[in-house]
């Protein structure tokens, strides 16, 4: 092999578990359509068109079920941005660009599906939404220079915490419709998971410490690709306020199981390097877990005080 980075060795040995991959995606992912998922009868126009144009009383959305619709569906459109990150890293031959081509084609299914329900159901203000998709996309997303194992690690983790996200936003929207929507939404997320989680297993098995060490730094480093977008320290807030996204979810439901799926904390094949980005890895969880705890009580402190304000 002409490849010298160990990095680039590992990326071509994982060709054939891409393909095999690839092809369990496609068998059992189902086809759906985003037009089914949006209540048209619901829609009119807006005043370009002689109709009225939005005001926050046509939503049928609470505060905080509206800031992560809005988080969501940006967060869905930046998609140009994600897709030259993987196409970059993962290249567009074999079985890497066709998972490449087929990933993007599904991505974007749910930024059309989110923005028309958002936009017939009246949901969001369309002229902040589409400011805000302006500034974000204009800025674009960099992950900077992760290398792909890094890459694979992060998606790993970003696939299921989208997933979770998505979930516990149509709950919080209390609409059958809209739940129903995010729901399918998820599906997707956690199949996209799915085939990374089991990429990033098979690299643990091809070259352990260089997987621990990816590993650690993208949980230590976690950060979601919203986090450049027009108000998202106080839509996060919101959200995390709600239970739609919190530092408990985000130990307890998306890097605790994937660190289990890797067997992480089992494995007997770790070098040096990997046992010191593995002792760090625990280290930095417990850390997390505690300000999860601390997190939820101070939640729970607010909220009854809220409660006793209205009683
Ligand atoms: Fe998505
Ligand atoms: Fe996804």
């Amino acid at each position: 092999m002409s490849q010298t980075s160990p990095h680039a060795a590992v990326l071509h040995e994982l060709e054939p578990v891409v393909a095999q991959n690839l092809d369990r995606h496609i068998a059992v992912a189902k086809e759906w359509h985003p037009h089914d998922y949006v209540p048209w009868d619901e829609g009119r126009n807006f005043a370009f068109l002689g109709g009225e144009d939005w005001s926050p009383e046509q939503s049928r959305l609470d505060e905080s079920a509206k800031a992560a619709m809005f988080v969501n569906l940006l967060t869905e459109d930046n998609l140009p941005s994600y897709h030259r990150e993987i196409a970059t890293r993962f290249g567009r031959d074999g079985a890497w660009g066709q998972w490449v081509g087929r990933w993007t084609a599904e991505e974007n299914r749910h930024g059309v599906a989110l923005r028309d329900y958002l936009v017939v159901t009246r949901g969001v203000d369309p002229v902040a939404l589409e400011r805000a998709r302006m500034d974000y996309m204009t800025l674009g997303y960099d992950s900077g220079d992760k290398t792909p194992l890094e890459a694979l690690a992060y998606v790993s983790f970003q696939e299921l915490a989208t997933r979770v996200s998505h979930r516990n936003t149509g709950r919080a929207t209390s609409d059958p419709i809209a739940d129903r929507l995010l729901a399918r939404i998820a599906t997707d997320e956690n199949l996209h998971m799915v085939f990374y989680r089991n990429l990033m297993a098979a690299a643990f098995d091809i070259d352990p410490d260089l997987a621990m060490q990816a590993v650690t730094k993208e949980v230590v480093g976690f950060e979601m690709p919203g986090a450049t977008m027009t108000g998202f320290r106080k839509n996060s807030m919101i959200i995390a306020k709600a239970g739609i996204y919190d530092l408990r979810l985000h130990h307890d439901d998306v890097v605790s199981p994937v660190l289990r799926a890797w067997k992480v904390f089992e494995r007997t094949d770790l070098g040096p390097a990997g046992e010191k980005a593995r002792e760090e890895l625990a280290e930095f969880l417990a850390g997390l877990d505690a300000q999860a705890t601390r997190f939820v009580e101070s939640r729970e402190r607010m909220r009854a005080r809220e409660a006793a304000r209205k009683g």
